[in-house]
């Protein structure tokens, strides 16, 4: 087989699935794709023009008329919002506590699908989001789910603002994560589920080492068959 294969990786927030991704990526020299940075960008420019999030018609028309890259650059993958760069912007937490509300409308998912899918016609990439196993790539060669105790989860975002130098708080962000994955799986349109054929990983006593070596030996196999 050729050595380009898709591998998609799904689960709810902080589970370690950019962080992984990543690692896997460079490892096989693949690219990496994070959907939630586009759903993140379109969140923020809603917010910026103030389109009720509720809107659904109102959101699909704006973002039928906006531009979201991906690009690399030597300080990682950068996110542009019509050619603006938005990396750090699409992480406030005013956009982490919105986004699901956007994610959630049909129309919204079939745009950014499409052109996910597109990202996805040269293989050779690590996609991460909630619906990438079940929706983006079904054919993906490897999938997989990523889950962790939500108190973990929130002490890893925790430990990851303390590093950043920001103020923190672990009640509010177990909060901010539990909210999130309440709409992330009850959603009716692509809900957050671990497809039939992934592999479920449970990171919670796991080092990313640990985790990444097991997509990892999981592709070897894959590309042995
Ligand atoms: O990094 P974190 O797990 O906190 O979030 P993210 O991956 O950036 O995703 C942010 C939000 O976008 C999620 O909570 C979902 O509501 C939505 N999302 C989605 O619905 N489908 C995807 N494929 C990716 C993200
Ligand atoms: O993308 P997702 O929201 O699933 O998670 P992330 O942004 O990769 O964040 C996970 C955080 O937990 C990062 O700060 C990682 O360093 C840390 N972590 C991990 O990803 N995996 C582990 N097994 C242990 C810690």
């Amino acid at each position: 087989r050729d050595n380009n294969i898709a591998i998609a990786i799904d689960g709810p927030a902080a589970a370690g699935k950019s962080t992984v991704a990543k690692l896997v990526a460079k490892e096989l020299a693949y690219i990496y794709i994070d959907t939630g940075a586009m759903y993140r960008s379109l969140t923020l420019k809603a917010l910026n023009e103030h389109v009720s999030l509720e809107n659904e018609v109102e959101l699909a028309a704006l973002l039928s008329s906006t531009s979201i890259e991906l690009r690399q650059s030597e300080a990682g993958q950068k996110i542009y919002l019509d050619n603006r760069d938005v990396t750090r912007q699409v992480r406030s937490l005013e956009v982490t506590n919105n986004v699901s509300y956007v994610a959630k409308h049909a129309s919204v998912r079939k745009e950014m699908v499409k052109r996910q899918q597109a990202l996805t016609e040269r293989r050779g990439v690590v996609m991460d989001g909630r619906d990438i196993g079940t929706h983006v790539i079904p054919d993906a060669e490897v999938k997989i789910f990523l889950h962790a105790t939500v108190e973990e989860r929130a002490k890893r975002r925790y430990e990851e603002n303390v590093s950043k130098g920001f103020a923190s708080d672990l009640e509010a962000l177990k909060k901010e994560i539990e909210q999130r994955d309440l709409i992330d799986t009850k959603r009716e349109s692509a809900p957050l589920i671990k497809a039939d054929d992934a592999i479920e990983i449970d990171t919670t006593s796991l080092s990313i080492d640990d985790v990444a070596d097991r997509i990892l030996g999981e592709v070897t196999r894959v590309l042995k068959e």
